[in-house]
This record gives C-alpha cells, sequence and structure tokens, in this order.
C-alpha cells in the first residue's frame, strides 16, 4: 500500500524488541518508515522485512548512534523521528557514551535536515531512582532521577536514560525541535526479533527456575505493544507535550508468578521470595489522558510465553 505524503519517520534502533514493534505499528498505520539498524544485513534484523508492508514502506539504514553521518542519512526526508536505539541494561559505564552523545546526535542530525519532531523512548529509570522516594503516592512526570544518586549507586543504566533525556530536553529547548519524551516501565509481550532482549529475559526467568528466590517487589508493567501505540499516539497528538510515563499494571512478584502459575501450571517457578526493598510507585494518568488505553495483563502473559514457546525460548509444557 502506498503511503500517505507527510508519513515518513525515522525509527532508531527499529530491529530492537521495542523498535520491531513500533516499525510494526507504524507500518500498519500506513507511515513510511526509515529504520536505522547496525547491520542490514544481520540475520537479526531480517524479520523487518516480512512486516506487513515492510517491502513498499520500510527503508533500512546502517547507522550507528556514534556515527553522525550515518544517522543525518537516515532521518534526511523525514517529517519525524522516533529515537529508541539506546544500549540496555550492563553494569558498564560504556554504556553512558552512546546513550547521551547518541541521542544529541540524533537531535542535531535532525536540526540538519530540517525535522521538528521528535519522540525518544527514555524509561522510569529516568523518573524514580533517587532517595527519599514518595510512598505515599504514586510518582508522576514532574520526578527526575538523580544523576549523583545513580553514579553513587554504579547504576549507569539509570545514569544514560537521566542524562540522556534531560540533555535531549535543553538541546530542543535551544533549537526549536517539539520534543517528546515517554517512560515506559519494564516492557513484555511477544517478542517480533528473534534475539533475545533483557526485559524479555526477566519474564523468561520466571519460567525456567532463573530465581532461587525472588524479591516480592511492586512490578509496573507495560506490554510493547500498547507502548508503540503510545509512541505513536504522543507523535500524532497536536496537544501533547513534554514527558509521559507509560505503564500499565502494578503487581507483587508473588502475584505475577501465581498468575502465571494458574496459565501455565507445568513451568518451574520459584517459591522463595524476600520482603521488597522500598515500595514505590509511577501513574500513567498524563497519557491516560491523552487516549491512551491498554490491555489486559493476562493478554500480555499469554501472548509473550506462546511467543517465548513458537522461539523456543522455553519449551512446551
Ligand atoms: N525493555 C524495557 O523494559 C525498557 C524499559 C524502559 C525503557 N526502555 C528503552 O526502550 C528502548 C528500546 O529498548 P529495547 O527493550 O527494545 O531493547 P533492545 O531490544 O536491546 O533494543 C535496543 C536497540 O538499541 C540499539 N543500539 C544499542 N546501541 C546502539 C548504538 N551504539 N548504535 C545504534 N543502535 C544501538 C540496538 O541495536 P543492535 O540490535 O544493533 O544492538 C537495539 O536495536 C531503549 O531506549 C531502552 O532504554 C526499555
Amino acid at each position: 500500500m502506498a503511503a500517505e505524503k507527510g508519513r515518513v519517520v525515522c525509527v532508531t534502533g527499529a530491529g530492537g524488541f521495542v523498535g520491531s514493534w513500533l516499525v510494526k505499528h507504524l507500518l500498519s498505520k500506513n507511515f513510511t518508515v526509515h529504520g536505522t539498524v547496525r547491520n542490514p544485513q544481520d540475520e537479526k534484523n531480517a524479520h523487518l522485512k516480512s512486516l506487513e508492508n515492510a517491502s513498499e514502506n520500510l527503508k533500512l539504514f546502517k547507522a550507528d548512534l556514534l556515527d553522525y553521518k550515518s544517522l543525518t542519512a537516515a532521518i534526511a526526508g523525514c517529517n519525524g523521528v522516533f529515537h529508541t536505539a539506546s544500549p540496555v541494561p550492563s553494569g558498564s559505564v560504556e554504556l553512558i557514551e552512546p546513550a547521551v552523545k547518541g541521542t544529541l546526535n540524533v537531535l542535531k542530525a535532525c536540526c540538519e535536515v530540517n525535522v521538528k519532531k521528535v519522540v525518544f523512548v527514555s524509561s522510569v529509570a529516568a523518573i524514580a531512582v533517587l532517595p527519599n522516594k514518595p510512598t505515599d503516592r504514586p510518582m508522576d512526570e514532574t520526578f527526575w532521577s538523580d544523576p549523583d544518586f545513580c553514579r553513587s549507586n554504579n547504576d549507569w543504566y539509570c545514569l544514560s536514560k537521566t542524562q540522556a533525556e534531560s540533555e535531549a530536553f535543553e538541546f530542543s529547548k535551544r533549537n526549536g525541535i517539539d520534543l517528546l519524551s515517554v517512560c515506559p516501565t519494564l516492557i513484555i509481550g511477544p517478542m517480533l526479533q528473534h534475539t533475545m532482549n533483557a526485559s524479555s529475559l526477566v519474564l523468561i526467568k520466571l519460567l525456567k527456575e532463573g530465581y532461587e528466590e525472588l524479591e516480592n517487589r511492586l512490578r509496573m508493567i507495560v506490554d510493547v505493544r500498547d507502548l508503540a501505540e503510545a509512541l505513536v499516539l504522543v507523535y500524532e497528538k497536536p496537544e501533547a507535550n513534554g514527558r509521559y510515563i507509560c505503564t500499565s499494571h502494578l503487581i507483587r512478584s508473588k502475584e505475577l508468578v501465581q498468575m502465571l502459575k494458574k496459565l501455565y501450571p507445568a513451568y518451574k517457578y520459584p517459591n522463595k521470595f524476600t520482603d521488597p526493598n522500598g515500595i514505590f510507585s509511577v501513574t500513567s494518568e498524563k497519557l491516560q489522558r491523552l487516549g491512551w488505553s491498554y490491555r489486559p495483563l493476562e493478554e500480555t502473559l499469554v501472548d509473550s510465553v506462546e511467543s517465548y514457546k513458537q522461539s523456543g525460548l522455553v519449551g512446551d509444557e
């Protein structure tokens, strides 16, 4: 199907867990997509080419976040950018540079080729990593993680997201870019890509005796497909502004395990739970006021487990 004029967007990190669902959603909405991947020939990105409408409306570009020219080539000719690419958890301080400098490179490239609208995938990691969190009410978009606190805990991923998002807002303000950021909590859901991503592993480990004991913390969960819809919603709604927390379900680890057990009784689940180390939560009220809604958790869990079974990541029961 031919794409409509004015609906050309770039998605960085197109082959990742979030990127793949976002590309799929955009193609289904008749956008033309410039997807950046580090290696278009790599088998790990092959799934993108078989998405519906991909043969007509998806063009893959080889780009690295630290290679400014490669980003400019991918963004040229677009009306907007969705920036999802970022190194996801590793204990290493090295992820700061691609996350922070990479985000600024994306924004500079937007300026160079006159793109004015950018949706940035940030994280609750940029909201809720701070000392003395409120426990009597959920945190909203006015909260920012404390970079010194992240540093003192060697929490490089949270620091990378906090710094990337705050510098992105500063840069955008100075340079006339309309920046929207979406801050998801733990993202799960069926995988389109064949390589494992960090957040899917959290759920897979629950099904495979991956934890001897589990902290009975409050888990905040969003479905990757609902996130993809949120990203496009903030892009399309002219009244959208600033930051949006994206989360759907608040559930204790123990209840999550009980829910999975009911659905899939034969897997080997953790049965030792430790007391949680502090309780806090965040709210997506702002995003819901914009018109966002989400599917039930049970649907997310079933679709996730079925997708892991299909790709052999967990056995049939
Ligand atoms: N999953 C979650 O629970 C969660 C929660 C909150 C926020 N987020 C955010 O969501 C976004 C997507 O994460 P994800 O869960 O989809 O993880 P993912 O599957 O690991 O995707 C990350 C993507 O970033 C790309 N990337 C990393 N470093 C890069 C670099 N130097 N240059 C170009 N591309 C680079 C990766 O490309 P390669 O495939 O080439 O490595 C991959 O496509 C990230 O910004 C993450 O911080 C995720």
